[in-house]
């Protein structure tokens, strides 16, 4: 095994998790968790089984602060409007609040707000760079490597472009044991590819991929002139680690609102600026073009090109308050604090009869979901007698098929936990799977 070294930014991320206790980022609120749970208007649920939710499914999509709900709703009752299109008041208004939610963005991310495309999440991110980069510059015999850990939305969309161009994909595999990529297999290939594809923190096992590395590589020795593209899906790590996309250098990173508090339909395409001339339009139609004749079209420039159509303008605004709302926090101690919790219910769980978890929950910079199975129990049915005891979790393949065939199962059961879980709810949490389990079992 070839020792790999970690670049200095993932170094001194990784440093700051360990010892930080949150000073990076300036003087930030500390996590007051009552005040917090305040902020979440669901978090009081109670449900129809009688029992007060208990929401421990963060990775699909983060519950909403009242900020974002009322920003929305302020928004369609006195703003709503078409944006760059109009003059009069309500499309000035809207214009600028839509693009106010671009510069929240830009500046959460660390970069101009001519590199944020908005896009409707993190699929369609990917798949904006599949058609706008991968139609414009890969043709037959480059390769495109992904690995075994991605999403479905960072594989099926390079199969649809594979065939129509010839293209090969191979995957970088991941160690079934330690949960973390093969990079050995990684740099035998990067030599001879165009185009890489990885997920930052996986959804399923919470590892933080050697990103920093795997940007260095691929631009240092890929085979697309000066070194092959990098995209970066941050879907999972943006909600609790704080990315400075200048420093990242990736050439595309995807993200998605919903899973950092904001609303749903609303995600984001960040591209290095050099990008922008490198990507063909894809989506056409109106508010992307400059001017059309009968016969071609010409287009805007910077991220409003691949913004046709009328855009999610109230999730803009409400994306943009989300990051408002998280950027009171130093994000070192969300994320201290949603691994504690994850790493303290492994644990706890892995001791129970017939539990097996999956991911290193002993590495400090494993994020906050907990996979499991029962080897006995259907994950469903388990599913549903943590749903009657009022637990939110989700169940099933999480849109990564490969990486559970290569762990040997079909689906999961998957706890994961966001800055207003309390350690209570995972206590809690521990107590009714093991009461579940008993039962089941008996
Ligand atoms: N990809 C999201 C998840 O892991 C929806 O649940």
């Amino acid at each position: 095994m070839i020792p790999h070294r970690r670049c200095e930014l993932q170094k001194t991320w990784i440093d700051n998790v360990k010892t930080d206790g949150g000073t990076q980022e300036g003087r930030k609120m500390a996590l007051n968790l009552p005040s917090i749970r305040a902020d979440f208007p669901i978090l009081s649920r109670i449900l129809p089984s009688g029992r007060q939710l208990v929401y421990l499914d963060n990775a699909a999509t983060t519950q909403k602060p009242k900020a974002v709900i009322q920003a929305m709703t302020d928004y369609y009752e006195n703003n709503n409007s078409n944006v760059h299109r109009a003059v009069h008041t309500l499309a000035g208004e809207a214009t600028d609040a839509y693009e106010k939610g671009r510069q929240d963005i830009a500046d959460w991310f660390f970069v101009d707000r001519e590199q944020v495309i908005f896009t409707s999440g993190t699929t369609e991110a990917i798949n904006l760079v599949v058609h706008a980069w991968g139609r414009a510059n890969l043709k037959k015999g480059d390769v495109v490597l992904v690995t075994e850990m991605e999403h479905h939305a960072d594989i099926v969309p390079w199969q649809l472009i594979a065939k129509e161009r010839g293209i090969e994909i191979r995957f970088v595999s991941v160690d079934p044991v330690t949960y973390r990529l093969n990079m050995d297999e990684f740099e035998a290939s990067i030599d001879e590819v165009s185009f890489v594809g990885c997920v930052h923190t996986s959804n399923v096992l919470g590892t933080r991929n050697p990103v920093e590395e795997i940007i260095e590589m691929a631009h240092s020795r890929g085979n697309h002139g000066k070194g092959a593209r990098v995209l970066i899906d941050c879907a999972q790590a943006s909600p609790h680690e704080r990315l400075n996309l200048t420093e990242l250098n990736a050439d595309f990173v995807a993200v998605s609102g919903h899973k950092m508090c904001g609303p749903t339909g609303i995600g984001g395409l960040i591209v290095k600026p050099e990008m922008l001339d490198e990507m063909q339009p894809f989506m056409a139609g109106g508010d992307m073009i400059e001017e059309v004749f009968l016969d071609h079209s010409t287009f805007q420039t910077g991220p409003y090109r691949f913004e046709a159509g009328t855009p999610k303008i109230a999730e803009a605004i409400g994306w943009g308050v989300a990051i408002n709302y998280l950027s009171q926090f130093d994000m070192h101690e969300v994320h201290q604090h949603i691994h504690d919790l994850a790493a303290h219910t492994a644990d706890k769980i892995s001791k129970i009869p017939g539990i097996k978890v999956y991911g290193d929950h002993s590495d400090p910079t494993c994020s906050g979901v907990v996979s499991f199975l029962h080897e006995t129990i259907h994950a469903e049915d388990l599913a549903h007698f943590l749903d009657l005891g009022g637990f939110a979790v989700r169940t099933g393949h999480h849109c990564a098929q490969p990486l559970m065939r290569k762990l040997g199962i079909t689906a999961t059961n998957r706890t994961s936990f966001y800055l207003y879980n309390t350690q209570e709810e995972a206590d809690a949490f521990i107590t009714h799977l093991e009461r579940v389990v008993g039962r089941l079992t008996r």
